[in-house]
């Protein structure tokens, strides 16, 4: 049975910039089931990282509505709206931003610090499972500045992981990764949403195109289409 996640109904975004408005989201319509994976395309200033900010309630759509399971996300306080992408959304970004003056398995850990208290056990165990996971457990007391792009980008996957989120955003996230990086990111992605996770990424990369199950393809001045990959 297929499980309702997310749900835009004729969500667009316009920028007022003094008295001109800019539209940087034309309407889109998406419902994403659990475990399905969403390929987010379109020309660079289409909207791509404005829809992502919608979805994941980091932003607020200027017309239509997001709902989590079934409830409106403008309906919610902005404490709960942060709470909710705490506990239930992971995020990675095209370039992998981690706390430098924290160790590896410190900058895993950090998503415990907010939220509900979990005993300490805990939060190392699950996260060096996640650490384990990505293939970076061994290099838990490294600091950032010493690993490669590819690693950091394994660290910041583990990271979005931490507190088993039901939606995986994900903006670019190969883009500045080599080819066996970005393959190895993708097989993660795909493989989060065989376990029954939303995945929802943004990619320029037809190669990337590839592991996803439905596409969006956003564009300027024209409404959204959606279709199976
Ligand atoms: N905070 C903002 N203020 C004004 N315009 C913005 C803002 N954020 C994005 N835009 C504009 O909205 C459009 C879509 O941006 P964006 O979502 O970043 O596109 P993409 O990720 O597809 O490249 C662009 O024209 C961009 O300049
Ligand atoms: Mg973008």
């Amino acid at each position: 049975m297929e499980e309702l996640i997310l749900k835009a109904q004729n969500i667009s975004r316009d920028y007022a910039i003094g008295r001109r408005k800019v539209r940087a989201l034309e309407p889109v319509d998406v419902e994403v089931d659990a475990g399905q994976f969403w390929v987010v395309t379109g020309p660079s200033g289409s909207g791509k990282t404005t829809l992502l900010n919608l979805l994941s309630g980091f932003d607020r759509p200027t017309d239509g509505i997001v709902e989590f399971r079934g409830t409106s996300l403008a309906s919610l306080s902005d404490f709960k709206v942060a709470q909710l992408r705490n506990e239930s959304f992971g995020f990675i970004h095209q370039t992998p931003h981690l706390m430098s003056h924290k160790t590896v398995l410190e900058n895993v850990a950090l998503p415990f610090l907010y939220g509900a208290w979990i005993g300490s056990t805990k939060v190392y165990q699950r996260s060096c499972e996640m650490l384990e996971y990505v293939g970076m457990l061994e290099l838990q007391n490294r600091y950032p500045a010493t690993l490669s792009g590819g690693e950091m980008q394994r660290v910041v996957f583990a990271r979005a992981l931490v507190r088993d989120p039901e939606v995986i955003f994900a903006d670019e996230p190969t883009g500045s990764l080599d080819a066996d990086n970005s393959g190895r990111i993708l097989k993660l992605l795909r493989q989060q949403s065989e376990l029954g996770r939303s995945v929802i990424m943004v990619s320029h990369d037809a190669d990337a195109v590839k592991y996803g199950s439905y596409r969006l393809s956003l564009f300027k001045s024209k409404n959204a289409v959606v279709g199976a990959i």
